[in-house]
Order: C-alpha cells, then structure tokens, then sequence
C-alpha cells in the first residue's frame, strides 16, 4: 500500500476551520515520483528557520526561495532546452521579445554598439530603434551583403551582434560560423534568433555561435498556446542574464512552463512533418506559373541554398511565397483561403498565412521593408502538420481566378 501523504505537524483539533483548510499538506512527498513535470504553481517557497534563509541568502544552498528568481518546473524546462542547444545552460523567458530585451540589457552598457542585420525580425528592430538608444545602446543595421563579409561589420564600439538564419520573413540565410568566427576573433559577442530553424534543423551553438535566442512561442511550444522565450549560452553570459531577469521579472510563469516541456517532448516528430510538409509545398507552388517567387531554403533556386545545406539539418516549415500584383494581389490570397489560418505567428500543428506588411513587418518605412527584403505582395505560409495534399488544394485554390 501507498504510504500515506505527509500532512505535516497539525494541531487539528485546536485549528479553526479557515486555518485548517489553508495551512494543511500541499501533498508534496518523497513516496511520489511523477513521470510528468508537476507545475509548481508557487509564488514562494517554504523554509525551516532564519539559518536556512541566510545558507540560502549567503550563496551556500540550492534552495528554491522566489518563483521569480527560479522555480523547479521552470528548471526543468530550461534543461531540456539546454540539451537540446548543446549549450551548458538555458533561461526561459516570459516572450520572445522578453528574452531579446533581457540579453541586451543584461550584456550591454550605455555607449555599446549593437550591429544587427537589417533584415530581421520587426519587433527586434523597433526595439533597436525605437526603445534602447534612449539608454544610450546604438544600433547599426547592416545588409545581408556587409553579413556575407563579417569581418567588415565589427566597429570599436560594437559589443554585439545579432541576427537570424533563415530571417523572417524571407527565409534568406546567413552564414552563421562566418559571423561567429569574426565576432570570436574580435571579442564581439555574436546572438543568433533560432526561432525560424528549431534546434532540431539548426545548432548555431556547434556552429561557434555564443548565445541563440529562440521565441519559445513558435516552434518549442508549437502548439500555438504558449508565450515563452529563451536564450541557450555558456554561463559567463546566462549568469548576467538571470540577474537581470531577476530585476526586470521578465521570467515564465510555471504553468506556461510545464505547458512548455510538454510541447517539447514532441520538437523532433513535428520538425520532420513541418520539413516534409513544407518541402512538398515549396516545390508544388515553384513550379506553379501564377506565383511569382517562392523563397524556401530547400529549394534549389533560393539564393541561400547552399548555405542552408551547409549549416541545417532539414529547411523548416516557413515559406515566403510572392504573388505579385501588390498588396492587393496578397490580399486577395489571404481572404481566398480556406485551410490555413488567417493568423499572426507560426511554428504551431495549424497551418497558417500572414502579411508581413501587416505584421511581422507592420511600421516599417519604406526604406526599412526593402533593407528586410519584403515587398507588398508576399504572403508568409507556417506550414503545419495537416495532410501536404490539402494545404496544396488550399494554396491552388486561393491562386485560381
Ligand atoms: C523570429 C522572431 N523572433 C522573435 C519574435 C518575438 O517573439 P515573441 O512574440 O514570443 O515575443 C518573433 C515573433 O514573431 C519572431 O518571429
């Protein structure tokens, strides 16, 4: 038989009954090994007397004290992250933009240049643009073509250099060792987006890079009900980074980290649907005459094709497809479609469509949207998991006239 759960020291029979029912047994037991992770939904934890709050205040034990300086179901998730980066440690974060947000504060001072590809994700422009320097951070945005020669693109003041591969929302790629080799050699730290890739079809960590962010939102979680960032690096820079999501509270709430590691369990099996999905898609819409260009890294027309082979292990479930005739020609597409979503975000099970004019891109000047390489007639596709023929149906008939 069970041993029974340890209710702890009670005196019941003095207790009232407002007090029973709040200071009985949470449950928690040495009897219990869960083979899932338990939500330890707490905002605090638990100690035994002031000694074991100073060992805990002095630096000389693990104890949990506050869930948002760590909590056992957020460390669980950020493990399996670190071991899926090959990085020696992981922080998961309340958003994408939350994690992005954290790492620079966290690694940069006032008077720091920032270099960032222009072509690049539109949240982490505006940030760049709109919100840092007013902290004295400065952003330089450079062209894929300065990225093609990294050497060139580190400054005297530039600390930092971050960028994505393949970069939403065109899917152009970027050869992730070259940076990182020229960021080692100058002392620049490099970050790298791995939202689009997944660790499952890219580790830049491999590939020399010192810290890969993810928007955790996408494909980690992948089912479209989580908002979760991370970032995956050596310690020397993760332990400034936990400082200042500890200042900043920028930390995931514990049940959206279970939510987290469980979508987790299933990365491998879902990025190889994606890829095969995708690919069919991709194929099927180059060869199709009313489309006017199809950007997937695993086509052999797509200019960065050879670096994708070079650094991925599978393309992804993204494609940029350019229907031509301007926003109106996209538009026109987007409302004909009937199997995949109308839909902000990606990396989910549902196939979905957004505008990156709309989204992704949305504020962006004229001059910002041709330096990120988007144009007003590109529909962004996350492929999902359904059958590849009824996404092809779909896509055709949204197409037809
Ligand atoms: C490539 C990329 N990076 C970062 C983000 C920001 O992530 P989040 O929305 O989780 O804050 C997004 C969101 O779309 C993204 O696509």
């Amino acid at each position: 038989m069970a041993a029974p759960v340890d209710m702890g020291p009670c005196n019941c029979d003095r207790m009232k009954p407002a007090t029973h029912i709040i200071q009985r047994s949470t449950g928690i037991t040495d009897d219990a090994h869960p083979l899932t992770t338990p939500i330890f939904e707490t905002t605090t934890f638990v100690f035994d007397s002031a000694d074991q709050v100073k060992e805990h205040a002095e630096g000389r034990s693990h104890k949990y004290l506050y869930s948002r300086y760590a909590n056992p179901t957020v460390a669980a998730v950020e493990q399996k992250i670190a071991a899926l980066e090959k990085a020696e440690s992981a922080l998961v974060l309340s958003s994408g933009q939350g994690a992005t947000a954290t790492a620079l504060l966290a690694l940069t001072q006032s008077g720091d240049e920032i270099v960032c590809s222009a072509a690049i994700y539109g949240g982490t422009l505006h940030l760049l643009s709109d919100l840092l320097p007013r902290f004295g951070l400065s952003a330089r945005f450079v062209s894929l073509a300065e990225l093609a020669r990294p050497e060139s693109i580190i400054g005297e003041r530039t600390k930092l250099v971050w960028f994505e591969s393949p970069i939403n929302p065109t899917l152009r790629c970027v050869d992730v060792a070259a940076v990182a080799a020229a960021c080692r050699a100058r002392g620049v730290i490099s970050v790298i987006d791995n939202t689009f890739a997944s660790p499952i079809n890219q580790q830049p960590i491999e590939l020399g890079v010192d810290l890969v962010m993810h928007s955790a939102t996408k494909y980690l979680n992948g089912h479209s009900d989580v908002t979760a960032g991370v970032l995956a690096g050596p310690a020397r820079l993760l332990d400034p980074i936990l400082k200042a999501r500890k200042l900043l509270g920028t930390v995931l709430d514990p049940y959206a980290a279970y939510a987290l590691g469980r979508g987790l369990k299933t990365l491998a099996v879902r990025m190889d649907r994606h890829n095969t999905n995708a690919a069919a898609v991709a194929r099927w819409l180059a060869a199709d005459p009313r489309v006017k260009t199809v950007y997937y890294p695993g086509l052999e027309t797509h200019p960065d094709h050879a670096i994708a082979r070079k650094q991925m292990r599978g393309f992804g479930g993204m494609i940029c497809v350019d229907v031509g005739g301007g926003y109106a020609g996209a538009a026109r597409f987007f409302d004909r479609l009937t199997v995949f979503n109308r839909a902000a975000s990606l990396g989910g099970v549902e196939s979905l469509c957004s505008l990156p004019v709309l989204t992704s891109q949305w504020g962006h000047s004229d001059a910002e949207l041709a330096a990120a390489g988007v144009t007003q007639s590109m529909a962004r596709l996350s492929v999902g998991l359904e059958d590849a023929d009824d996404l092809i149906a779909d896509l055709d008939q949204a197409l037809g006239s």
